[in-house]
């Protein structure tokens, strides 16, 4: 993924960048000494841990161990590849992102997969007024032209290679097709179109690309199926052709379990987002959506997973999940608050909706309105409430074992809880429904301890952590280095480092270490570029400069003792010996 942009195209970016802006803008930051400083927004915690650096350039946080520059924060935190973090870094600050020749690409073919994605949610909506029979199965549900617009709502024809004929040109496109899920192959190799008279609906990533599709059967071959009304029939039915709803396969764009159906239009709808409406399909989506409730959005024929509900939350602080009120429909929604306690921050609600049997949310919205759903959402139960309604479901809390089940029940689960006010409430709700007090202390998180100084480090470790600290240190160190012939770990990895840094002056912390990402170093690097050191520099330069003199010092007492211990054995060279004559006199010297 690198490779394909120039170093010190990175190194410039991170020289123009300014993390703590990139970060301020998505978590709020609050001053501590020379360092920003918030609550980690890779892991739940109560005190902040999470520091920014200005001076490093890099962020690090104290409790799970994230770090990195401007770029990884990107990356993390916005879920994005390498290389579309520099760009939008790039493109904030005006740089435009070369890519180097030899083996761009790679890169143009992933460029070319969304090409031909996007190709083919145009080539099937252009198919969808070919087809009378599209158009009456979209008529009667209800679509209207705009919705079908929005949504990019598609027909793929009968026949099995319309989509092979029209976009597989040449080998190379046939291969994209191949990636992109768009055609499976039969037993010979024989290459036919995966989605065959089904209504398409294209699923979109963050930037609103065609990623994948979900494709619907539209037949009546079975009547219930028609009916949207009827009841939905079981998920896995194989009927004639295949499942009622086909999705993509896994490609490299495409995870289904990160993914979730019309996040991008509720975006596009919607400037700021108070609530996120989780519902369980495509239809259902799409007619809240047209109902004038454009804040629905659904997963992919998955549970909630822990990556959705940390999508959902940061898309909006309250989340209403919306379940079938059957058997199936408790189960999925206990799965999705399962899902959802790590992530329940203060600030973050999740709410849950059961709907009337034989009931979804399409055929409520059309029959209610949106004033009817609305009623709906406010009548929605809080997480706190289901949460104890369906935990003491089946217990009796007039008797002390009922009472002590519940607790037991409760226990493990409000341990997932992130630390926080909703999390002392719950443990008091629960105290009080059963009496029984929750252990004290279990919710204390431990001190925290800022690693100072790396105890024994090594003098290499020493003079690494000082050179990180305050990288244009390396113009005090001239090649040829006299240390480079000690032979102990790190002295490459150091030689390394001042040559990166004396090739660019200037260069951060953050933008040095990140030309180790990906290679075995980058962790003992991070841990040593972490270490705090006063901020005189002068005293930095001090520092350094005795640490190299001391490695100067080893390298020769290394080289001594290794020329002794030869001549003892097997005798000298007439050069090791001059040699080891001159090491002597010049060690007698200092
Ligand atoms: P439902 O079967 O409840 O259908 O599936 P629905 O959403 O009400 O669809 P309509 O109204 O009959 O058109 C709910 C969701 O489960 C996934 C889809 O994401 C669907 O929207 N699903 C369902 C599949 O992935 N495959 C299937 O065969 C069926
Ligand atoms: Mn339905």
């Amino acid at each position: 993924m690198r490779g394909r942009i120039p170093d010190s195209f990175i190194d410039d970016l991170l020289a123009r960048v300014d993390i703590v802006d990139v970060i301020e803008r998505r978590v709020p930051l609050k001053k501590a000494g020379r360092e920003w400083t918030a609550r980690c927004p890779f892991h739940d915690e109560r005190s902040p841990s999470f520091y920014v650096s200005p001076v490093k350039q890099f962020f690090h946080c104290f409790g799970c161990g994230a770090h990195g520059s401007a770029i990884k924060f990107l990356m993390d935190y916005e879920r994005l590849e390498f290389l579309d973090a520099v760009e939008e870094l790039a493109q904030a600050v005006g740089l435009k992102v070369p890519h180097e020749s030899d083996d761009a690409r790679p890169r143009e073919d992933r460029t070319d997969l969304y090409g031909i994605l996007d190709a083919a949610a145009a080539w099937f909506q252009r198919e969808l007024p070919n087809s009378p029979a599209a158009q009456a199965y979209c008529r009667k549900r209800g679509l209207d032209a705009e919705t079908l617009q929005r949504f990019r709502i598609g027909w793929a024809p009968a026949g099995w290679d319309g989509l092979l004929r029209a976009l597989g040109t040449t080998s190379e496109r046939l291969a994209l097709l191949d990636q992109a899920g768009l055609i499976a192959s039969g037993e010979r190799g024989k290459r036919y179109d995966r989605f065959r008279e089904r209504l398409m609906f294209p699923i979109l990533d963050r930037r609103g690309r065609v990623i994948a599709f979900g494709g619907r059967i539209i037949s009546s071959a079975n009547p219930a199926r028609e009916d949207p009304q009827a009841g939905a029939p079981a998920r896995t039915s194989q009927q004639g052709d295949g499942p009622k709803y086909l999705n993509s396969p896994e490609t490299p764009l495409f995870h289904k379990g990160r993914e979730l159906f019309a996040l991008w239009q509720v975006k596009q709808a919607n400037v700021r987002l108070a609530r996120l409406l989780v519902v369980e399909g495509y239809m259902d989506v799409i007619a809240l959506h047209q109902h004038g409730l454009p804040i629905a959005v659904a997963t992919l024929g998955t549970s909630t997973s822990a990556e959705h509900a940390e999508l959902l939350f940061r898309a909006a602080p309250d989340v209403y999940f919306c379940f079938d009120g059957d058997k199936a429909g408790r189960a999925a929604a206990w799965r999705a608050l399962e899902s959802v306690l790590p992530r329940l921050r203060d600030g973050r609600q999740a709410l849950f909706l059961f709907l009337p049997e034989g009931e979804d949310p399409d055929s409520l919205v059309r029959k209610e309105g949106k004033a009817g759903f609305e009623q709906r959402l406010q009548s929605a139960m809080p997480l706190s409430e289901y949460f104890f309604e369906e935990l003491g479901r089946d217990v009796n809390l007039t008797s002390l074992d009922g009472r002590a089940r519940l607790a037991e029940r409760a226990r493990p689960l409000l341990a997932k809880l992130p630390d926080g006010a909703f999390r002392d409430l719950m443990q008091q709700e629960l105290s009080r429904r059963t009496g029984v007090r929750s252990a004290a202390g279990v919710n204390e998180t431990a001190p925290r301890t800022l690693p100072r100084a790396i105890a024994k480090r090594s003098l290499v470790r020493g003079v690494i952590a000082l050179l990180l600290a305050q990288p244009g240190l390396a113009e005090q160190a001239v090649p040829p280095y006299p240390f480079a012939a000690l032979n102990k770990p790190g002295v490459d990895l150091l030689i390394e480092l001042l040559e990166l840094a004396r090739a660019r002056p200037g260069i951060s912390t953050a933008s040095l270490l990140e030309h180790f990402t990906g290679r075995p170093e980058a962790a003992a690097l991070q841990k040593l570029a972490v270490v705090e050191f006063p901020a005189d520099s002068d005293k930095l330069r001090e520092e350094f400069a005795d640490a190299l003199i001391q490695l100067a010092r080893q390298t020769v007492a290394a080289r001594i003792s290794e020329l002794t211990g030869r001549q003892a054995e097997s005798g000298l060279s007439d050069a090791e010996k001059a040699e080891l004559r001159e090491l002597l006199a010049a060690k007698g010297r200092h």
